[in-house]
């Protein structure tokens, strides 16, 4: 099967070009000057031919991290890989690296086979995972080097929910030397659950039970003394750190000190705190529920330093943290208690929209947007040059979109499998139009062509911003 796909702006990492785009079965076979001998002999010769007049041709969006099916909060985020996937090609992502999550007490291993259970034969696009480190000792150390043999490379601890997922600086410490030994990368949620989990029951004993508690009682300043923490212990043991949803100008200036310093230290951050507030949280008759995420929303102010950071790279990714649970009888199980409310927003679906939406408001440029949410996530996670760009040899997992195009985003429309939208009513300039994964049209202008099953598990090479 070949495609062209003709007349658009090929957008990549370094800045656009007029291109044309051969795609022979699953690979780019190669890119052509419009209207030449050459590019007209390929349209004359394809199985099919995309005009993709007045759009942009973007390398499919990376979104490096996701949580489908995931136990949390005494109940399962409802995506299930099927939908969760499925909504994410609706929005221009071909790739996502979910969380494979060990339970305390549990093997890696087993974790690991778990996740591939629910994910294989089930997803309309590619997919890779993480691994949730929860139980530091002997054994889980070991079996870190088997998850980077099966293409797992990064692992994922936690300051935060003491008696959940929460680690010790001690096992942290255990964790990056052997990540560091093994050349794995070890990704943080960085805020002091300890401290939180005092704010948190001095709040309720107060009688102090409403959603905005999540956010007053998780300030900034503990995200930042946790950033702080991590980056010191990464140091120390010579291990690379990637800090996962980072939310607050202080942790932001954590990273950047440290980047400044040439230590490898990276962040991601996610759309929910370029767009959304403590405000949110506030809504009343319990409506802030919604926004319940950790680290929470803050409040504007932090937006700006967080763009800043996003064009100069010391937030290098942009991924969704998507964590969806739904409103009624999820969320609600905090109605009375804003430490029972499930943790996480939905977003897998409009990663690509609403970072368009800062190209529009000048935030970032067209080159960064794709370099922030499709080559850098590529990189990063070890799958360059096979994901992350479009160029000969590379996947054919492209997104076409319309830059002219508006849209409201609501859950009306949306195909997550959640009963509400953090973005109810937003207006968007832009929208995806057409999605190839591995050279299979997914989204056929607006129309969904994919199929559960087509996406693969991709074995991950370790992270490439340090060989
Ligand atoms: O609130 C969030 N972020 N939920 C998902 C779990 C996590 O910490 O990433
Ligand atoms: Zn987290
Ligand atoms: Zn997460």
């Amino acid at each position: 099967m070949k495609i062209a796909i003709t007349q658009g702006t090929v957008v990549t990492a370094s800045g656009t070009l007029s291109a044309d785009v051969l795609i022979h079965g699953d690979k780019v076979l190669a890119l052509g000057q419009p209207g030449s001998e050459l590019t007209t002999s390929w349209a004359a010769g394809a199985d099919r031919v995309i005009d993709a007049s007045g759009k942009y041709v973007l390398p499919g969006g990376i979104d490096g991290h996701t949580h489908m099916e995931m136990p949390f909060g005494g109940t399962f985020s409802v995506d299930t890989f099927e939908t969760g996937s499925r909504a994410a090609a609706w929005g221009g992502t071909t790739t996502i690296v979910d969380f494979a999550v060990q339970p305390k007490g549990t093997s890696l291993l087993a974790a690991l086979d778990k996740w591939h259970e629910k994910a294989d034969g089930n997803c309309s696009i590619d997919y890779g995972f993480h691994m949730i480190v929860s139980d530091v000792n002997d054994t889980t150390l070991k079996e870190m080097a088997a998850c980077v043999d099966g293409g797992v490379t990064s692992f994922k601890m936690f300051m935060a929910y003491p008696g959940v997922f929460y680690a010790t600086d001690g096992e942290i410490l255990l964790a990056m030397q052997q990540a560091e030994r093994i050349g794995a990368l070890t990704m943080m949620h960085a805020e002091n659950g300890i401290a939180i989990d005092e704010l948190v029951a001095q709040a309720i004993a107060a009688g102090k039970t409403a959603p905005l508690q999540h956010g007053l009682t998780r300030p900034p300043e503990l995200e930042a003394e946790a950033t702080g923490r991590a980056i010191t212990l990464a140091a120390v043991t010579g291990a690379p750190l990637y800090i996962v949803h980072l939310s607050a100008a202080q942790a932001l200036d954590q990273v950047t000190e440290a980047r400044d310093t040439g230590q490898n230290v990276f962040a991601e951050t996610c759309p929910q705190y370029l767009y959304l507030s403590l405000e949110d949280l506030a809504r009343p008759d319990f409506e802030g529920a919604k926004y319940v995420c950790s680290p929470p929303l803050r409040m504007r102010e932090h937006q700006d330093s967080l763009w800043r950071g996003l064009r100069g790279n010391d937030l290098s990714v942009v991924s969704t943290d998507h964590c969806p649970f739904c409103f009624k009888d999820q969320k609600e199980l905090g109605r009375s208690d804003f430490s029972k409310i499930p943790n996480g927003i939905p977003g897998v679906e409009h990663r690509m929209d609403l970072l368009h939406q800062g190209v529009v408001a000048g935030e970032l440029s067209l080159a960064r947007w794709v370099e922030v949410a499709s080559t850098t996530p590529a990189r990063m996670f070890g799958l360059y040059p096979r994901k992350g760009v479009i160029a000969p040899g590379s996947d054919a997992d492209i997104v076409i979109y319309d830059p002219q195009a508006r849209q409201v985003l609501s859950a009306a429309t949306h195909h997550m499998n959640v009963d509400y939208s953090a973005y109810e009513g937003m207006e968007i300039t832009g929208r995806v139009d057409t999605v190839l994964s591995r050279g299979h049209v997914v989204i056929d202008a607006g129309e969904y062509q994919g199929r559960a099953g087509h996406g693969q598990f991709l074995h991950r090479e370790t992270c490439q911003y340090l060989s």
